[in-house]
């Protein structure tokens, strides 16, 4: 009896001890894991960080503008710039079946190139993020911040994701865990009424302590769901620099990236002065790329003037264009390749005429290089034949007033550094 008691006593010690042993065996060689994987993802950081200069310039996540044509024809133009894909649901690349190629290929000149990825599925983004890896991207960007209804609306992701930190904090630690690239998030400065200072400070201090983010793009407006446009979302919430020079005042461990209503070289370099450490040009760099990216590599990285002019620039995209034209079928359309090329000639002499001359020759011409051939007689060689003329000197005021306008410091308040706390011991993907 007493024997069987004992027997039973030491059978749910030694269980309880085996059961303890393996917890701990388990939760510390992921710890290992984790430790191992975070060394690695470092050394990769450095090693992205030493191949390519730092992101002190970066073209915006356009959808449908930051295509593969794009990027190509910005990087005929600027070297040194970071380009961004558009943004790509994490769902697009996980059910692709054998068409990836479509979504994620990028010719090499493209580096140093940025994968945007959207989405509300953990699955899903540690899957399209496994995908992607073969690719080459130099970083991956998560989208907090894209208002349209499609997106935060029925799609719940984008902007709406501002809400809910710590699924973002978890969002950023699966990615990361998913590649060996570094990792950033763009975002709003808000959204509808969740609009204080101290409340993207919060969304700011959970994703950053609890995920390896390091690096936010600001989107200096809120967003606002409340059914207005995503064009309308990038004009009518006012742009408020200051928030952005604050989160660079409280939080001088991270890196920050403004955005928003940047549209000149002068504007860019006003932005860095006045302490930004990078600069994201959107709009601006699409439809007049060759004004703004034409004077990037000089301006911000202090290369020598490249010397190219717009004809020689076409040359080469032509190759690359003819060599596209039609390769998923009836896609992609003359009218898709060029579409770019319009930012090139932005107020020039001939412009009119030349667009003009472009929607004729789409109807008949079969070729990028018979297009040129067309149309381009409508500039005159002085337009084609100039290379980039000097950077305007000076710096526009467009920041001076953000540092009077900065908020009270942000002072991580008890709740946050408790849940920051408290999550750290909990988080299946905390590193
Ligand atoms: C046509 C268009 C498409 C956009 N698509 C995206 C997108 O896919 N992902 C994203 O984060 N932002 C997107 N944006 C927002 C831009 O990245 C940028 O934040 C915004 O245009 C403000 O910068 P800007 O004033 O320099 O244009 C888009 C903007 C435009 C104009």
């Amino acid at each position: 009896m007493v024997n069987s008691a004992g027997h039973a006593l030491f059978a749910s010690l030694t269980s309880v001890v085996l059961k303890n042993f393996i917890y701990w065996h388990i939760k510390h060689s992921r710890k290992l894991y984790w430790y191992s994987h975070k060394c690695l993802c470092y050394k990769e950081s450095i090693m992205v960080a030493t191949r390519y200069p730092p992101p002190w310039f970066s073209v915006a996540p356009m959808m449908d503008c930051t295509d593969n044509h794009y990027r190509t024809l910005a990087r005929l133009i600027s070297k040194h710039a970071w380009l961004y894909t558009e943004m790509i649901a994490a769902e697009t690349i996980v059910f692709q079946k054998g068409d990836l190629d479509r979504f994620l290929a990028f010719g090499p000149e493209q580096h140093p190139i940025v994968l945007q990825i959207g989405g509300n599925d953990l699955d899903n983004l540690a899957k399209a993020t496994q995908l992607a890896n073969p690719y080459g991207y130099d970083e991956i960007n998560f989208n907090c911040g894209c208002p349209s209804p499609r997106v935060a609306g029925k799609g719940c992701f984008g902007a709406r994701l501002m809400l809910d930190p710590k699924f973002v904090a978890e969002a950023m630690s699966v990615i990361a865990a998913n590649t060996n690239v570094p990792v950033s998030v763009k975002c709003r400065i808000g959204v509808d009424n969740r609009d204080s200072y101290n409340e993207l400070c919060d969304f700011i201090y959970k994703v950053s302590s609890q995920s390896p983010t390091k690096h936010f793009i600001i989107h200096s407006r809120k967003a606002l769901l409340n059914g207005i446009s995503p064009k309308e979302n990038r004009s009518i919430p006012p742009l408020k620099y200051e928030y952005y020079y604050a989160l660079v005042r409280d939080f001088p461990h991270l890196r920050f990236t403004i955005n928003g209503g940047i549209n000149t070289i002068a504007e860019v370099n006003a932005a860095q002065t006045e302490g930004a450490y990078g600069v994201m040009v959107g709009r601006a760099a699409y439809s007049n790329s060759w004004n703004l990216l034409g004077h990037v590599d000089s301006a911000i990285y202090g290369a020598p003037p490249s010397g190219i002019t717009r004809r020689q620039v076409l040359e080469k995209y032509q190759v690359y264009g003819d060599s596209v034209l039609g390769i998923y079928g009836p896609k992609p359309h003359i009218r898709e390749v060029i579409k770019p090329v319009f930012g090139l000639f932005y107020s020039q002499p001939g412009f009119g005429l030349w667009k003009r001359k472009a929607d004729a020759a789409f109807q008949y011409c079969k070729t990028i290089k018979s297009f040129f051939e067309e149309t381009l007689v409508a500039f005159p060689d002085s337009v084609l034949d100039s290379p980039i003329v000097e950077a305007p000197q000076g710096f526009p005021d467009v920041f001076a007033n953000s540092k009077s306008l900065l908020p009270p410091s942000y002072i991580v308040r008890e709740e946050e550094l408790l849940y920051a706390f408290r999550e750290e011991g909990q988080s299946e993907y905390s590193h």
